[in-house]
C-alpha cells in the first residue's frame, strides 16, 4: 500500500461497527481497508495514537472572488452589509486576473492546511468583462490536484436588477461554472423576486444543474423567497439538487408560518446553509435591544428531515475581517449561535462541516470506508466535540492518498513549581 494510518478513532456514526481503533490502508488513491490491526505494510505510515480521523471538512459556501481583499482599496469602517457591498463595487474595477488568482491560490494553501478539501465558491457574474469567473476556472484547474473547488454563478446586483446579468450568468456556466446562483431578496420588488427564481431554477432544470442562491439574506420575516424556491424545486423535480443559503429572514418569521414552510422544504429536498460568522455579524443591524442574531433555524430545520450545513462565507475580504479557513472555527460559532449545546446538538454541528456540506455538494466518495477516495484528515482531538472545542490542529492532511500538510499538537510547556510540566487542554482522568 502506499499510505496506512494505524490506530485511528473514528467519529462516532461513520463507522459504527469499530468500537475500537482501526488502520486505515491507502492504495492508488483510495481507501482500500478500514479494520482494526490491518496486516499489510506501505511506504509510509502514520501513527494517529487514538486520535479522531475525519472525512476532510467541506465549505459549502464561500466568495473566493473576494478572499483576502482586506483593506484593498479600504478597510470597511462600519462592518456593515451594505459598505461591504459599496467597498465592493469599489474594489471591482481595480481587479486584476493575476492578483485574483494570487489571492484565491493562497486561501486554498490555507484551506489545505485547516483539513478543507472541498469548497462552492459563489463568483460574482454581473461584471460583463467575467474576469473573476475567468480567474475562478483556472484555479479550480490549478487546485484540482488536490482541492475540490465548486464554482456557482452568482449575479450579486440581481439577475433581473443589473442589465444583462442573466446572459453574463450563461456565459459563465458555458465556461465551466458547475452551479447556477440568485440573490432574490436583492432584486426590486419581492415579484421580481420570485419570477427571478422560477428563471433560475428553470434555466438550471434544462441544463442539468445545481442550484444555490442566496436567499432571504435579511431580517424582513416577509423575505419569504424560500418558499418559491421549494415549489420551484418540487414543480421542476430537482429534488435533491437546490440549496437556499442565508435565510436569514427564518429567524424573524412568523412561527404559524415556518410550521408549514419546512415541510414543503422537506417536500423538495431543498437544503439550507447557514453562515453563522457571518449571519451573527451582519443581521441585526438596525435593531436596538434586543437584538435579534439573524442566524436561520438550524436545530428545527436538522429535526424536520432537512439538510443543513455551516458555511464561512468570507475570510479577510470587504464583508468580514477575520477569518483563516478553520472550519472547525465555523462549527464552534454555529453551535453557540443556535444553542446546540447538548452532545448530540454539538456533534451535528461537527456534520455541519464535513457530511452534511460533502452531500449538498453532491461529492462522490465521500468518507472513512473501503472504495471512498483517500481524502482525510488527522485531529489532534479524541472525538468531533473535543475537535469543535479545541479548534484541533490538524496533525496530517491527506488529499487524494498524499500526505499534503502537517502541523505541530497546541501544546504549552509550563514552568511552574509542583505542577505538570505540559498542557494539552485535554481532560484527562486516568
Ligand atoms: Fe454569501
Amino acid at each position: 500500500m502506499d499510505l496506512i494510518i494505524r490506530r485511528a478513532t473514528l467519529a462516532p456514526g461513520a463507522a459504527p461497527q469499530h468500537k475500537h481503533t482501526v488502520d486505515i490502508g491507502i492504495e492508488a488513491g483510495r481507501i482500500v481497508a478500514v479494520e482494526p490491526n490491518l496486516a499489510a505494510s506501505a511506504a509510509e505510515e502514520i501513527d494517529a495514537a487514538g486520535s479522531l480521523v475525519t472525512p476532510p471538512f467541506v465549505d459549502p459556501h464561500f466568495h473566493m472572488d473576494a478572499t483576502l481583499s482586506y483593506g484593498l482599496p479600504r478597510v470597511n469602517a462600519s462592518g456593515t452589509l451594505l459598505e461591504g457591498i459599496a467597498l465592493w463595487g469599489e474594489l471591482k474595477p481595480d481587479l486584476t486576473q493575476e492578483a485574483l488568482i494570487e489571492r484565491a491560490l493562497q486561501y486554498c494553501d490555507w484551506a489545505v492546511a485547516r483539513g478543507l478539501l472541498a469548497i462552492r465558491s459563489h463568483v460574482d457574474v454581473c461584471d460583463p468583462r467575467l474576469l473573476a469567473v475567468e480567474a475562478l476556472v483556472e484555479v479550480k484547474r490549478r487546485v484540482a490536484p488536490y482541492l475540490d473547488l465548486q464554482l456557482v454563478a452568482f449575479p450579486q446586483d440581481g439577475v433581473l436588477r443589473s442589465a444583462g446579468a442573466f446572459e453574463n450568468l450563461k456565459r459563465a456556466i458555458a465556461m465551466g461554472v458547475d452551479v447556477v446562483g440568485g440573490i432574490p431578496h436583492f432584486e426590486r420588488t419581492m415579484a421580481d423576486g420570485a419570477q427571478s427564481v422560477r428563471l433560475l431554477c428553470e434555466f438550471a432544470a434544462e441544463q442539468g444543474l445545481r442550484v444555490d442562491m442566496h436567499c432571504d439574506e435579511s431580517d424582513d420575516p416577509m423575505s419569504r423567497h424560500i418558499e418559491t424556491l421549494a415549489a420551484e424545486t418540487h414543480r421542476l423535480g430537482m429534488q435533491g439538487r437546490v440549496t437556499g443559503s442565508h435565510l436569514t429572514s427564518m429567524h424573524s418569521m412568523d412561527n404559524y408560518y415556518v410550521s408549514k414552510l419546512l415541510p414543503l422544504m422537506r417536500e423538495a429536498g431543498v437544503a439550507a446553509i447557514a453562515n453563522p460568522l457571518i449571519n451573527i455579524t451582519l443581521q441585526g443591524r438596525s435593531d436596538s435591544y434586543p437584538k435579534r442574531r439573524g442566524m436561520t433555524r438550524v436545530p428545527e430545520m436538522m429535526t424536520a428531515g432537512i439538510t443543513v450545513a455551516f458555511g464561512h462565507d468570507c475570510v479577510m475580504d470587504p464583508w468580514y475581517s477575520l477569518g483563516s479557513g478553520d472550519m472547525l472555527e465555523v462549527a464552534h460559532m454555529g453551535l453557540h449561535v443556535a444553542q446546540m449545546t447538548g452532545v448530540d446538538g454539538m456533534r451535528k454541528c461537527f456534520d455541519a462541516v464535513t457530511v452534511n456540506a460533502a452531500r449538498i455538494l453532491g461529492l462522490e466518495g465521500y468518507g472513512i470506508a473501503p472504495g471512498c477516495a483517500a481524502n482525510l484528515v488527522l485531529l489532534d482531538a479524541r472525538d468531533p466535540v473535543e475537535a469543535i472545542r479545541l479548534r484541533a490542529a490538524r496533525l496530517a492532511v491527506v488529499s487524494r492518498g498524499k500526505v499534503v500538510s502537517r502541523a505541530p499538537a497546541a501544546r504549552a510547556a509550563l514552568s511552574l513549581e509542583g505542577r505538570p510540566s505540559q498542557v494539552d487542554f485535554k481532560l484527562h482522568r486516568d
